[in-house]
């Protein structure tokens, strides 16, 4: 049995988690979760603001994590902590007190990659969510479509060429005048646009592209978004229009993720998918990705909600992989705003 520690503060959710791996299976025991909410005032997320609220959260939130765990650090095998992407001064809380703390505790210390993490997150509640499957990640900060061939060994196929899914959600839900984060209120509004009303190109999705294209896999969100952007300046009563225009937004996006991740299956010979990150909580596009995927006789494994966006569970069970594995990170580990995913590979074979 592994019993780890998860710390994760990459971006605005201070999390800590106690996640058990025993006989093949997961088990989370703990999930403390604290977004921070003051964003929203902004309109996004303030790097400094989010550092000092880390600060003031991050023992408070750890030490429940174990309390509700029923654990004490002498119980824990070892202590997982967000090292890289993310905002610095904020991955810098977590890397420092997860330090802290395994020094002295004497407890081994693993740095995590923030996009394994995701990569493991629906693993937790899917026992079948295994590799080898296709990965697509769609956060705020990361839209990634991978190869997982194996757990620490990673094929890109493609990413976005400008803003990540979420972003593009986020800023497309300011042009319709919604409250940040916009991605949940376009998914909501949604459901009640005419999907005539309005219709955007799908970015990146030609017939005749061909697997070696350099845009086969890739993706694109900012001609949608100035798309939008167009039709709102050109909309003589947005309040009529705005149900309308979340609705051809959501599509085009829908559309296009379907499409690339059905040709990454193809390519790939792979009939699972595995979703991650927070644009995953969208239910309109799992359950399109579900109808896509299946169509071809694939299967589509799509993580909770509190699992799809940050939690600290999924850094424990990358972490829990790592340290299973012998890996330890040495007391100089640092934090990185951007680095490549331990294992990740770029070139298409
Ligand atoms: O993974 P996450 O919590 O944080 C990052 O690592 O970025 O993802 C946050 C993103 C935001 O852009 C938010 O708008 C988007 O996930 N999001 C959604 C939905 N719920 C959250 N996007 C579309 N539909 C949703 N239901
Ligand atoms: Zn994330």
């Amino acid at each position: 049995m592994t019993l780890v520690l998860g710390i994760e503060t990459s971006c605005d959710e201070t999390s800590a988690s106690v996640v058990v791996r025993e006989a093949e299976r997961w088990s989370v025991r703990s999930l403390v979760i604290l977004s921070q909410d003051i964003h929203a005032v902004f309109g996004g997320v303030v790097p400094e603001i989010a550092s000092r609220a880390h600060l003031t959260a991050i023992v408070p939130v750890v030490s429940h994590a174990l309390h509700e765990a029923g654990v004490t650090l002498d119980d824990v095998d070892a202590i997982a902590v967000t090292h890289a992407p993310g905002l610095v001064g904020a991955l810098l809380v977590g890397v420092a007190y997860a330090k802290g703390l395994a020094a002295a505790s004497d407890t081994p210390l693993i740095g995590v990659h923030h996009m394994e993490g995701h990569l493991f997150a629906t693993s937790l509640v899917h026992a079948d969510a295994e590799p080898p499957f296709i990965a697509l990640l769609v956060s705020g900060g990361h839209t990634m479509l991978l190869d997982v061939r194996d757990w620490g060994d990673y094929a890109w196929l493609g990413g976005t060429r400008d803003d990540a899914a979420g972003e593009a959600f986020d800023k497309v839900g300011k042009l319709l005048g919604l409250p940040y984060p916009g991605g949940p209120h376009i998914e909501r509004l949604a459901r009640d646009g005419d999907p005539s009303r309005f219709r955007f190109a799908r970015p990146m999705l030609r017939r005749d592209q061909q697997p070696d294209d350099p845009d086969y896999f890739d993706l694109s969100f900012s001609g949608v978004k100035t798309a939008v952007r167009l039709a709102v300046e050109g909309s003589a009563d947005l309040d009529a229009d705005r149900a309308h225009l979340a609705r051809a937004f959501q599509d085009a996006v829908i559309d296009t993720l379907v499409a690339k991740v059905v040709r990454a299956c193809r390519a790939r010979g792979r009939t699972r998918v595995v979703l991650g990150g927070g644009v995953a909580c969208n239910q309109t596009l799992v359950r399109a990705m579900e109808q896509g995927v299946g169509a071809i006789g694939g299967q589509v494994f799509a993580p909770t909600t509190r699992l799809a966006t940050d939690n600290a569970a999924m850094i424990a069970a990358a972490g829990a992989w790592r340290f299973e594995r012998g890996e330890r990170s040495p007391w100089g580990l640092s934090a990185y705003a951007q680095r490549e995913i331990p294992g990740l590979v770029r070139s298409r074979p």
